[in-house]
């Protein structure tokens, strides 16, 4: 998929496949151990389901965040100052979006996202709430440097990253999204970014395998989604879904575990899974002080204000673009 001045592509097939789900699902389904990039997760069904994972009992993450931006303007407005232009990257959030812009009063703001849909329907919202301010929203993938609109060019920037969706990315793809963000934004701008912490396994694991089964479906939705777009023949019922702490990489793994051997087709071509065998879908990964110190600075961002919630699950960071020093 790919956008291109407000035009969305879905490079489709004569058959009306996405190519690069495809190839992404058969790709993943002949590796040793078999993934899916975690970003086919989200078709309307999975978007659906995330925004009920959302407000799940055991998924914290949302509700420890807001409650940080609530608790906050008078830190945002002091270390942020108003009058900046706020690029966020993704469509925005109704509740969170709002908490931000109006702690520091922006002159603009800029939603970055790839659905244009949903991003045109959440830009009228925030105008609605914000009559005064301008509202310019951009259709392109984030993951690439982003041409922003003329009417903030001389604005200074603040970049807006919520919701730990960081932490779904290794850390080479985060680094490398960290270092766009940064030739998007431009030199004096600054980057606030959310990032879940680490904390006991059993509150972590809870969060991502809750008891009224939502995050089961998510997952599961995935093979589904294969099953309808790509003519596959995955027997679903013979999938469970299963979210494992890695401590080596702190992060949380989403797999589909088969409880028997199965065999199946995706687009054609025949896949095996041994009894126990399962497929990886998305990772989770969580932070402690330093590892987000490490991956901002990586990515061209020296952190300068770090704020938690007040049970420690959650972390909201500002960095402002560093200065590139040739002295180690
Ligand atoms: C979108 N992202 C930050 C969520 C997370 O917590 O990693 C996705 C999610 N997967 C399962 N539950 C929530």
């Amino acid at each position: 998929m790919s956008s291109a001045k407000g035009i969305k592509l879905v490079d489709l097939d004569a058959d009306g496949v996405d190519r690069a789900f495809r190839s992404d699902v058969l790709a993943g389904l002949r590796q040793r151990q078999k993934a899916v990039p975690a970003r086919w997760l989200y078709d309307d069904a999975g978007s659906q389901l995330f925004e009920d994972i959302t407000q799940l009992p055991e998924y914290y993450p949302t509700r420890a965040e807001t409650q940080l931006l609530k608790g906050l303007s008078a830190h945002f407005a002091e270390r942020i100052g108003t009058g900046r232009a706020v690029v966020e990257f993704g469509s925005g959030s109704s509740v969170k979006t709002p908490l931000l812009l109006q702690a520091i009063d922006p002159a603009a703001y800029v939603p970055l996202d790839i659905s244009g849909d949903f991003l045109r329907a959440s830009a009228e919202e925030l105008r609605s709430k914000f009559p005064g301010l301008s509202v310019y929203p951009v259709e392109a993938d984030f993951m690439r440097q982003v041409e922003l609109p003329q009417e903030i060019a001389q604005l200074p920037k603040l970049g807006f990253f919520p919701g730990s969706t960081i932490g779904n990315m290794v850390p080479r793809t985060a680094v490398d999204l960290l270092r766009t963000m940064r030739q998007t934004l431009g030199e004096d701008s600054q980057l606030l970014i959310g990032m879940d912490l680490i904390k006991a396994r059993k509150t972590l694991e809870a969060a991502y395998d809750d008891a009224a089964g939502v995050t089961a479906q998510f997952n599961l939705n995935l093979a589904h989604r294969i099953n309808r777009e790509l003519g596959g023949t995955i027997p679903v019922e013979e999938l469970n879904h299963e979210a494992r702490w890695n401590d080596d990489y702190a992060r949380i793994e989403m797999h589909l575990v088969a409880s028997k051997a199965i065999a199946f087709n995706v687009a054609g071509v025949a896949f095996e899974m041994a009894a126990g065998e399962s497929i990886h879908t998305e990772n989770s990964h969580k932070f402690g002080r330093r590892s987000s110190n490490t991956l901002l600075l990586a990515g061209g961002w020296t952190p300068v204000a770090r704020w938690l919630d007040d049970q420690e699950r959650f972390s909201l960071i500002l960095a402002e673009a560093s200065i590139p020093r040739s002295a180690p």
